[in-house]
């Protein structure tokens, strides 16, 4: 079959994917609970279970050491009861630690919690912002690149601060939809150069610009994303997402990704999945 015989809409999977062994950091969510409300998930009134959330964090733990991946875990803190989304406590590249400043004072002492780790354990070039940024939940990196959201929590200027430090170019995107307040709500890093995406979820200007930059990516539909299917997290080969999100799943493995659904509900009543639960050292 040559290349003009495919189906339109199809597209043949990219040879040759394989699996980066990751080295990640996690957060137990010991005191998980959802007390406050900083986004629109979250709902004080609905009872949670801390158990489950235990035990549904623990399989996506047990899920990243099977596939060869290294979890260093960070000690809970009792009253941070958010703390389990380890994506928001820092931005690392090559070793350079940038901490995380919260938009809410309700996580305010998360940032220097996270901090202290990276500084206990052999991290030494670590700078503490001068902005607002959630970390990993609104900065993902692309290969040399990163992008970096803005709207809801991280601050823009945070983004020059990001650029600045890590000597990577920064492109921003502003989000539009309180639903994906954070990047990686809206956005996920498949390969060094592949993302996938909700444009809905972008202002006007930040899908031209993604369009741009991924004219091949993968979209979500608004089923995907109110899943919260785009919370995922790739090695290249592997991507573990929420279980719900079946169509994106049968849409990632028509492209060669090995697509694996994890159930995290008890932690989607806070607004966060596995992407959020999940902060890449390297
Ligand atoms: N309840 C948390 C918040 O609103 C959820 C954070 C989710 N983390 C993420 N990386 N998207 O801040």
């Amino acid at each position: 079959m040559s290349l003009n015989d495919a189906p339109v809409g199809e597209r043949a999977p990219r040879a040759g994917r394989r699996a980066v062994a990751r080295r990640l950091l996690m957060c137990r969510p010991q005191y998980f609970d959802v007390t406050y409300s900083i986004n629109p998930w979250m709902n004080p009134e609905k009872p949670t279970d801390a158990r489950t959330a235990l035990l549904q964090w623990e399989q996506l733990r047990e899920l990243y050491l099977s596939l060869g991946h290294t979890v260093e875990v960070v000690e809970p803190l009792s009253g941070l009861p958010d703390m389990v989304f380890a994506a928001n406590g820092a931005t690392v590249v090559d070793g350079k630690v940038l901490g995380a400043r919260f938009r809410h004072r309700e996580r305010t002492a998360e940032g220097p919690a996270y901090l202290e780790w990276f500084a206990a354990n052999g991290f030494d070039e670590l700078l503490w912002p001068d902005h607002i940024n959630e970390g990993e939940g609104d900065f993902l990196r692309v290969g040399r690149r990163m992008l970096a959201g803005t709207g809801f929590r991280t601050d823009v200027r945070s983004h020059a601060e990001a650029q600045e430090f890590f000597g990577i170019p920064v492109t921003g995107l502003t989000l539009v939809d309180p639903d994906y307040y954070h990047l990686d709500t809206a956005l996920a890093v498949l390969s060094d150069d592949e993302v996938m995406y909700y444009p809905e979820a972008f202002s006007p200007g930040s899908r031209a610009v993604l369009r741009e930059l991924f004219p091949d990516a993968l979209l979500a539909t608004a089923d995907d994303a109110a899943v919260f299917g785009l919370n995922a997290f790739s090695d290249g080969l592997n991507v573990l997402l929420p279980q719900a999100a079946t169509g994106l799943a049968a849409r990632l493995k028509e492209r060669g990704f090995h697509p694996v659904g994890v159930g995290l509900g008890e932690l989607l009543k806070a607004g966060g999945s596995v992407k959020c639960c999940t902060l890449v050292l390297s």
